[in-house]
């Protein structure tokens, strides 16, 4: 009897060769997914606000021997964005997956929390992942394949007090990670919104009240599981991952 064969088998495991482009790639969750994409392989393209930050994590990959490119990149501006997309384009020539991972937390009540904060909470973890999906799309539909990763965060789907432009700016992004994978699929494009529960990352160090590092995920944890989705067969799209550390939501 010959022995039992996986579906696809030659689209699973490595990401050799494809493009990724990834936000928030200077630090923890993002920075963490960078080392293992190209560790699978895969040509990085690193976007984050501080220059330096990103182009020492692009160096330390390239000493490494992997393809990397650093463009310092704000989220939440339309023509650095705009440029981002096209840079990776011309060193790169396609534009296979996008880990829309960027993001900040800002927390207070609602009688306290000032307005501007509020502004930049949902500029940065909201209108960022609008923006980099909407100029990472055309290249992909052209290509008629890709992939769009939005690392959100269990507060899309459950509330912290004094966290409300958080809640609300996750929740906004699983809805609109929702409408895009509706908009794309026909087109061969997979869309899937990773939710984790507490990551022990710098995104913790002006907070002053947090839970216990000890307890949270690691940066890794979460960029295995990233880099598992765009290990899929192509036959396969997953829609939505919750990922907590075993003790839960923290
Ligand atoms: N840590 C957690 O417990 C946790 C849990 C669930 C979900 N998440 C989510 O996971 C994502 C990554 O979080 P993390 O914990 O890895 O955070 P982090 O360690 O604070 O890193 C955030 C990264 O995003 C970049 N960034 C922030 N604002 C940006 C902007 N406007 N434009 C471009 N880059 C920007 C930062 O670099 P620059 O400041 O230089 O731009 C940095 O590279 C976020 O969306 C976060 O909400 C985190």
């Amino acid at each position: 009897m010959a022995p039992p064969s996986r579906p696809n088998e030659a689209a699973i495991g490595t990401l050799d060769g494809k493009v990724a482009v990834i936000t928030g790639a200077s630090k923890g969750i993002g920075k963490a997914t960078a080392l293992a994409f190209a560790a699978a392989g895969a040509k990085v393209v690193l976007a984050a606000r501080t220059r330096e930050d990103v182009e020492r994590v692009a160096a330390y990959l390239k000493d490494s021997g992997a393809e990397a490119l650093a463009v310092p990149t704000d989220v939440t501006d339309v023509e650095a964005v705009q440029r981002l997309m096209q840079r990776t384009l011309e060193v790169y020539h396609r534009l296979d997956i996008l880990v829309n991972n960027a993001g900040s937390g800002r927390f207070g009540t609602v009688v306290d929390f000032a307005p501007g904060d509020w502004d930049r909470v949902l500029d940065s973890n909201l209108k960022g992942v609008y923006l980099c999906a909407k100029y990472a799309l055309p290249p992909m539909l052209a290509q008629r394949s890709g992939q769009i990763i939005n690392v959100l965060s269990v507060a899309a789907k459950v509330t912290f007090e004094a966290s409300s432009a958080y809640c609300a700016a996750k929740a906004g992004a699983l809805a609109l990670t929702k409408v895009l994978a509706a908009e794309v699929r026909q087109q061969n494009i997979r869309v899937t919104a990773i939710l984790p529960g507490s990551v022990h990352t710098p995104f913790w160090d002006d907070i002053p009240e947090h839970p216990d590092f000890e307890k949270m995920l690691k940066p890794e944890h979460v960029a295995e599981t990233v880099l598992s989705v765009c290990q899929q067969p192509l036959g396969v799209v997953i829609e939505e991952i919750v990922v907590t550390p075993p003790l839960g939501i923290l």
